[in-house]
């Protein structure tokens, strides 16, 4: 009999379930101004977004596939659906804001699949400024507990062939490559934020919030604009590996009718969990110098030699010049045992408490403590997190026990371990085991070749800054940085998301990088080419940077086959040097061919001056006659390469306003100090704050130019960073936002005849009062800037 009653039960169950949830579901936002439709086909799960009644996401898959194991969208069916209305503030630690609203719509729909077990919830947020959902599967009992993701079928079906800003995803550069600027339905599989701008101005960025025990999205386009979700694989091409039950991260899309509102959305951090923390007051957003420009641009090494970068003595300069200007920590690189190189074969001698003989981390931190500052810790992992991993307790400890508050942690290589993506599962996984171990030591993170921001500063607020993007090291390098790029980060990878991007160059030609030499004597450097016919040669060596210099054609000698003699003086400081040449070889279409690769030994030459201007080793190169074998020139450039002087491609106003456009809690100021010493300019950097209570977008358009005001935490005082890309500029600022009272500006401007390309160094510095009732005339110049200081008088 209660067989009985219970099957009817059932039935009556199934059969309400049929009559209230009907396969329509409609979740609109707070204000109604965003709608999401789920869709229940027959064998299928869909959604679309509307914006305004305007649809900005048609008809798009939702689901899971698995391996060994069914669909669980399959056939399913709707048994409850709970909603709910979320409202709250809620405080940061730290950050641009010090308050954030999380106001936002929820349906929660619970499934069956045909089999009548439950299998999961597809959990779906309208906010104002833009949408959210993930998957939870709920293990049914029919499987074991581990399952493998094989792919996870949601589109993103764009209304439009929209205009996207992308970066590729897969290369080894991980997120750090330019922005491509195209139609969505010429864009190749890229990272996320994935920003894109609608005919009629609106925005949408889609990212993902909360990413943990999942691998990353990425977005691929069908050839059209119907865009789909990729997750990075592992090395033998699972996607995912998880236990049942599981939450997916969410995916989320920010939807603005401007480019500006984008910046102030926070929904990516909504979508994360609270703070796992009560007590925050032992974490240090830090204003910093380091010992590092000099090691990215290759005037010291990070590993030991005479031109080391982290010894005692540079050590205690650093610290006196933070203890005079106001900051709180030194970044010292380099000062590891064991350190073999960037890319070493192997990574597992790099120790994270033993340091170089010429540096000792204890007397450094004691002195820094007894001038009021901190040493930043360094921890190059060399992308070995095995070698990390083993060592981590005993490094964190270290730092405990020697006071240090802050740690950078970088992950060099191309993939982790030799075999698994940054952004791949594994990747994901080792980033957290590092945030919660650093969590448990009170250690604040600033991640170099991180995992993409995906909002966990809000669950663990030590998740203070990361790299992620093509940084100010990229203009130490050929190519670099073009003026745009700065003006597209605000609206892609910076979106909720801090960056240690490390701006305040102000030697932007690096015109003093031989402030220090003390000695140098003079060498000539010959180059002969057996008849092989290389053309335009051009001397790099680490003694200059290794910046280009032209040879000059010397002689040239015609018996047959013409052997041409290429020549270059250059004064040459004391010390161990590596060198070679570049050459191209018009008539192969090879350029850029760097000559002792395609030697014999293929080894840079090298050459050691000694203090009385003798040298040994190597300063001249025959290139043998290679006769009609062309593989010497195969694996260099086929178009000839643009000549394109290393150096920062902005003004200095525009390095002022990259601390208001770029937003870290840890800052740096990037340059030698001795570049800094009697530049008024410096100023700024000084007064600048790294913590706001409020944060204004003023205008902005993507790749264009983007003005950001924010408020000091506790003050009432405001700062103010405006940026352009090549274009030069002048803009009218409403000044309305400011408090009551007067203000006495300080304007660090672009100079009448200042240009990012010819005249960078140009800047002027005026004060003027302001109220709010006042407009301010903002001139930007080719790739320049300007940057405000606000402070309240009266
Ligand atoms: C790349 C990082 O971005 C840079 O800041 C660091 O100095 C080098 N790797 C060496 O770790």
């Amino acid at each position: 009999m209660k067989k009985i009653i219970l099957m009817f039960l059932i039935s009556l169950v199934q059969f309400l379930s049929c009559q209230k949830f009907d396969n329509l579901i409609e979740i609109k936002s707070p204000s109604g101004f965003i709608k999401i439709m789920v869709l229940k086909n027959y064998d299928e799960w869909t959604y679309e977004v509307f914006y305004l009644d305007k649809k900005i996401i048609s008809n798009s898959k939702l689901g899971i596939a698995f391996k060994d194991r069914e669909s669980p969208f399959t056939n399913s069916k709707v048994i409850d659906i709970k909603r709910k209305y979320h409202d709250e503030y809620w405080e940061l630690p730290w950050g641009e804001v010090s308050k954030i609203r999380n106001n936002y719509n929820e349906a929660k729909i619970t499934y069956t699949n045909n089999k009548n077990f439950e299998v999961g919830d597809l959990i779906f947020r309208a906010y104002d400024d833009g949408i959210a959902f993930r998957y939870y599967v709920k293990e049914g009992n029919k499987y074991s507990d581990s399952c493998v993701v094989i792919n996870e079928l949601t589109e993103f079906n764009i209304a439009e062939d929209a205009e996207v800003w992308w970066t590729p995803a897969y290369t080894s550069n991980r997120y750090e490559e330019l922005y491509r600027n195209t139609k969505l339905s010429e864009m190749d599989t890229s990272h996320t934020p994935l920003t894109m701008r609608f005919e009629n101005g609106m925005h949408v960025s889609i990212h993902e919030a909360s990413l943990k025990n999942y691998s990353s999205m990425q977005i691929y386009s069908n050839g059209n604009s119907q865009l789909n979700c990729d997750l990075a694989p592992w090395s033998n091409g699972d996607k995912v590996r998880t236990k049942s039950s599981f939450y997916s991260p969410w995916r989320t899309i920010i939807i603005t009718s401007s480019a500006k509102d984008l910046i102030t959305s926070h929904l990516v951090l909504n979508c994360n969990e609270p703070s796992k923390i009560k007590d925050t007051s032992w974490i240090k957003p830090s204003k910093y110098i380091g010992i590092w420009w000099g090691m990215i641009l290759g005037k010291w090494t990070w590993g030991e030699s005479f031109r080391h970068g982290a010894t005692n003595a540079r050590s205690f300069r650093y610290i006196d010049f933070a203890a005079q200007n106001g900051f709180d920590e030194v970044l010292i690189e380099g000062w590891a045992a064991g350190w073999k190189g960037l890319f070493p074969e192997d990574s597992v001698t790099v120790s994270f408490t033993k340091s170089t003989p010429d540096f000792n981390l204890k007397q450094v931190q004691d002195y820094a403590v007894s001038k009021g500052v901190r040493v930043q810790a360094y921890h190059e992992t060399m992308a070995n997190t095995k070698n990390y991993l083993s060592q981590i307790d005993s490094a964190f400890s270290l730092m405990n026990n020697y006071g240090l508050k802050n740690a950078k942690i970088g992950q060099v290589g191309p993939r982790l371990d030799k075999s698994e993506f940054h952004y791949g599962q594994y990747g994901v996984e080792y980033y957290r085991k590092v945030l919660k171990k650093a969590l448990e030591y009170k250690i604040g993170v600033n991640f170099h070749e991180p995992i993409k921001d995906t909002g966990e500063r809000r669950t663990y607020p030590n998740m203070l800054t990361r790299e992620g993007a093509r940084g100010m090291e990229y203009n130490a390098w050929q190519g670099g940085n073009p003026p745009s790029h700065t003006t597209v980060l605000p609206f892609t990878r910076l979106l909720n998301s801090p960056m240690d991007f490390t701006p305040g160059i102000f030697d932007l030609l690096y015109e003093n990088l031989d402030l220090d030499i003390s000695k140098e004597y003079p060498i000539t450097f010959t180059v002969i080419d057996s008849g092989n016919g290389y053309s335009n040669l051009r001397f790099k060596s680490g003694e200059s940077i290794w910046f280009e210099k032209k040879m000059v054609l010397d002689t040239i000698i015609s018996s047959g086959r013409p052997v041409y003699t290429w020549k270059i003086s250059q004064n040459v400081q004391v010390g161990e040097w590596e060198w070679g040449v570049t050459a191209d070889h018009i008539l192969n279409r090879a350029y850029d061919i760097w000559i002792p690769k395609s030697l014999e030994n293929k080894k840079n030459r090298k050459i050691e001056v000694m203090n009385d201007g003798s040298f040994f080793g190597e300063n001249s190169i025959i290139i043998p006659y290679h006769g009609s074998d062309t593989t010497h020139y195969d694996y260099f450039l086929k178009k000839p390469k643009k000549n394109d002087k290393q150096r920062v491609k902005t003004t200095i106003s525009k390095q002022l306003a990259l601390y208001l456009v770029i937003y870290s809690p840890l800052q740096m100021a990037s340059d030698f100090i001795d570049n800094y010493i009697d530049n008024p300019a410096f100023q700024f950097i000084k007064d600048v704050p790294i913590d706001w209570d409020s944060t204004i977008v003023l205008n902005g358009e993507i790749g264009q130019y983007v003005t950001i005001a924010r408020k000091e935490k506790n003050s009432e005082n405001w700062y103010i960073g405006s940026i352009t890309n090549e274009n030069q500029r002048i803009m009218e600022i409403d000044f309305s936002f400011l408090g009551n009272g007067l203000y006495e500006g300080t304007i660090y401007a672009d100079a009448e005849d200042s240009d990012w390309k010819s005249n960078p160094l140009t800047f002027e510095i005026y004060r003027k009062k302001f109220t709010n009732l006042d407009m301010h005339q903002i001139k930007l110049s080719k790739g320049g800037g300007q940057a405000i200081s606000l402070k309240l008088i009266e």
